[in-house]
């Protein structure tokens, strides 16, 4: 059986990608921007410049990444300017990242989505450093490192909006990242979640959309902010002749003999998925649909901390 994903993936020129690094370099220098205070200017620029200078077949590819229902996108060698040390702690200064944060914020925003953050995780902050956080040894976050994490959705303790709500309250549609540095090339994994259901059975299939599911929250989310997501569904129909999926293994549990039954045979399923594997390096962007996409990442040696790998993520809706 062939992959279902549909994912779509571009490199610039060099000449493109120093033309962008011109520009918006010289833009972002006349001033102070922080991606938590100033994220709308930020996109400003970054969307100003990518508009003029990417290609007409790659802008068009990124416009319409919604409304293609595709699975993924990726754009690759993108400006990449001089780089702080990993900030390992999971905090650094975003003003210094401007560049950075004017090219992640401006795809955002040619794409047509929103960024946004929740209160409960990052501290509340826009963007995520995806570091390996020696504090977060042993947990299955994105600050982790030696634990796998194995295919899940982010965030699948929350429920699935409606078009047109205040994102913050449901689970994030769509996961964007800015590769920093990978030196370790460590790949994200993603696959589709039409290549899961065309390998479930039909009474498997019915039972995961049943609400007799419970969701926890991930490690991600700061101690006690939020609660399980009880009498929920792995799998809903999203209105459009498509699903969508909520699952982590380690904090979603079946509630009834038939729904844990059910639970063991997707687990068993995902094991043999296609996938893609992304070794995202410096200047590569992604994003993917969070609801129909499901990934993972396998334990990795970090290098020392300066170098170590350096992911900026930022949900959109
Ligand atoms: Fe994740």
């Amino acid at each position: 059986m062939t992959s279902l994903l549909q994912f779509a993936r571009h490199r610039l020129d060099d000449s493109v990608r120093d033309l962008l690094d011109k520009e918006i370099s010289e833009r972002v220098s006349e001033t102070r921007l922080d991606s938590d205070l100033d994220d709308a200017i930020l996109a400003g620029i970054g969307a100003y410049a990518l508009s003029r200078h990417l290609p007409g077949d790659v802008l068009q590819s990124v416009q319409v990444f919604t409304a293609a229902a595709r699975h993924a996108l990726v754009l690759s060698n993108l400006p990449a300017q001089d780089f702080p040390a990993t900030p390992v702690s999971g905090f650094g200064d975003e003003p210094e990242l401007a560049v950075t944060n004017a090219i992640h914020l401006g795809l955002i925003r040619l794409i047509g989505a929103t960024p946004f953050a929740v209160a409960y995780e990052n501290d509340g902050h826009l963007i995520r450093n995806v570091v390996p956080n020696p504090k977060a040894c042993g947990t299955t976050s994105s600050w982790g490192a030696d634990s796998e994490f194995f295919w899940h959705s982010d965030n699948p303790h929350q429920p699935f909006g409606r078009p047109g709500s205040d994102p913050r309250l449901y689970t994030p549609p769509y996961l964007t990242f800015y590769a920093v540095r990978n030196e370790e090339q460590v790949p994200t994994e993603i696959a589709a979640l039409d290549d899961v259901l065309v390998r479930l059975d039909p009474e498997t299939r019915q039972i995961l959309q049943t609400p007799e599911f419970e969701f926890g929250a991930p490690d991600s989310n700061d101690g006690g902010a939020t609660g399980p997501l009880r009498e929920a569904a792995i799998l809903e129909p999203d209105g459009t002749g498509r699903h969508r999926v909520r699952y982590d293994r380690g904090h979603t549990t079946g509630v009834t003999d038939r729904s844990r039954a059910a639970l063991e045979r997707w687990a068993e399923t995902l094991t043999a998925i296609p996938a893609a594997e992304l070794v995202l390096d410096t200047g590569d962007f992604m994003i993917f649909d969070n609801h129909r996409v499901l990934h993972r990442r396998k334990a990795f040696t970090p290098r020392p901390d300066a170098t170590a790998r350096w992911l900026r993520r930022c949900y959109a809706a």
